[in-house]
């Protein structure tokens, strides 16, 4: 190891674990209750709350999006953690409001985060948001003194009446990447997996998902196996070893689904309680793409009893595809009551619509060609004020 002149380590490797400090997750204003949407597409609602294992979905308001979202998750995990280190904002999203713009940028401005700060937008369908953690480790790697601000931000579009309607949603987890983290400390090997699929896919001219299904979930169901096989390739934990994996759902079912694929394949049966208590945000939020992993991983921490010191699993996947299994330790301390009220708190302050106002809502897109406020809605930190000359403005709603 070697020291620059101010007796700092400049060694490129470091031996302290690294992992996720805290994490807060992030609710849009409005709620869709499913039974109300199914009622109105005429399918038993017992399709939705069983068949997919979805209860309600997150709707944006007219001045919400993913900026809004996450800036707002961000906010207030910010508020308990400080800013000291920061010196990275990573933005993951499929769901992003500007081809060239990040908006890791807008929501360092709206954090009002020093200039010396990095920010940037990663993108691989839902898989960004675990890119960014890696990528967030990475850094820390480099130069523990530092931390990563990672946002997983989307709102899930599909057609009206289409059979990936119900799966829809909105929400954002914003994480804190440091270390010797105080949540989980996540293991330096993990398994990778990437094929080029077409199973799911948002045309730079189309506002919702093309998605084929049927080959999505078998594609999802490769990248999980290939993914653990990478894995165990590499060295890192058996199916013995891990307490209990939480996985990207994109409607809870999806998990419920995945955990059968992976003990047919390894042999091994893992917690089929674990499934139901890692489900507890998605199946009120939805998809929520990028966000998804993260909010079963906080509903887990939330729900589940007795993990200090256990290994977790964590599946990301994203569509087109990639799929990541990582695993973590969970740290002494992390029930954190405190924080398992306030997202429920926000789950439940969420606003109802109809089918006919979600429907509205849905079909409502602003164009760049002219100039337009946005009503005042949210009652989150931030909002989505209008456009400019083209250009999204944010502003505090405070
Ligand atoms: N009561 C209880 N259950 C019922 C029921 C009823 N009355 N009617 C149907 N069901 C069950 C079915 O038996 C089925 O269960 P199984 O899958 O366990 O067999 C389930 O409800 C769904 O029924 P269908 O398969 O008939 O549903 P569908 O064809 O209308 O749509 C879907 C299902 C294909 C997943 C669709 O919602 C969709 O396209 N979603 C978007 C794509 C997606 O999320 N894919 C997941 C992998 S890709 C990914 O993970 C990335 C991402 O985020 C998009």
């Amino acid at each position: 190891m070697t020291s620059n002149r101010t007796g700092e380590s400049t060694s490129t490797s470091s031996s302290a674990s690294i992992g996720i400090e805290d994490l807060e997750l992030g609710a849009s204003h409005h709620v869709l209750d499913l039974g109300r949407l199914a009622e109105a597409r005429g399918v038993d609602p017992a399709k939705y709350t069983r068949g997919i294992g979805l209860d309600e979905m997150g709707v944006v308001a007219a001045d919400e999006d993913v900026v809004t979202l996450g800036a707002s998750a961000a906010a207030r995990l910010l508020e308990r953690t400080g800013t000291e280190g920061l010196r990275t904002v990573l933005f993951a999203t499929e769901s992003g409001v500007d081809q060239s713009k990040s908006g890791a940028v807008i929501v360092h401005g709206l954090l009002g985060l020093p200039s010396s700060v990095r920010s940037v937008e990663l993108k691989q369908a839902c898989y960004a948001g675990a890119a960014a953690v890696q990528t967030a480790i990475g850094i820390v790697a480099r130069r523990p003194q530092e931390k990563v601000l990672v946002i997983a931000a989307d709102v899930a579009r599909y057609g009206l009446g289409t059979s990936g309607e119900p799966t829809q949603g909105a929400g954002a987890v914003a994480l804190l990447i440091a270390a010797d983290p105080a949540l989980l400390a996540i293991d330096p090997v993990s398994g990778v997996y990437s094929a080029d699929v077409d199973d799911f896919w948002r045309p730079n001219d189309s506002t919702t998902a093309l998605v084929n299904g049927r080959l999505s979930i078998s594609a999802y169901k490769n990248a999980l196996l290939g993914a653990w096989d990478d894995l165990q390739a590499q060295g890192g934990p058996g199916v013995d070893e891990l307490e209990a994996v939480v996985y990207h759902q994109p409607f809870t079912k999806m998990a419920v689904k995945a955990q059968r694929f992976l003990d047919q394949h390894t042999g091994g049966r893992l917690d089929p309680e674990a499934l139901e208590q890692g489900a507890v945000y998605d199946r009120r939020l939805g998809n929520t793409y990028t966000a998804s992993l993260w909010a079963g991983l906080a509903a887990l921490l939330d729900h589940r009893e007795g993990l200090e010191g256990r290994r977790i699993g964590l599946f990301s996947y994203g569509s087109g595809s990639a799929g990541e299994m990582l695993t973590g330790t969970v740290q002494p301390g992390y029930a954190r009551p405190e924080r398992a009220a306030a997202t429920r708190a926000a789950l439940d302050a969420r606003v109802p619509v109809t089918v006919e106002e979600y429907e509205e809502l849905h079909e409502r897109l602003l164009g760049s060609d002219e100039d337009v406020e946005t009503p005042r809605v949210t009652t989150a930190p931030f909002r989505f004020a209008g456009v400019q000359e083209g250009a999204r403005k944010y502003e505090a709603t405070a």
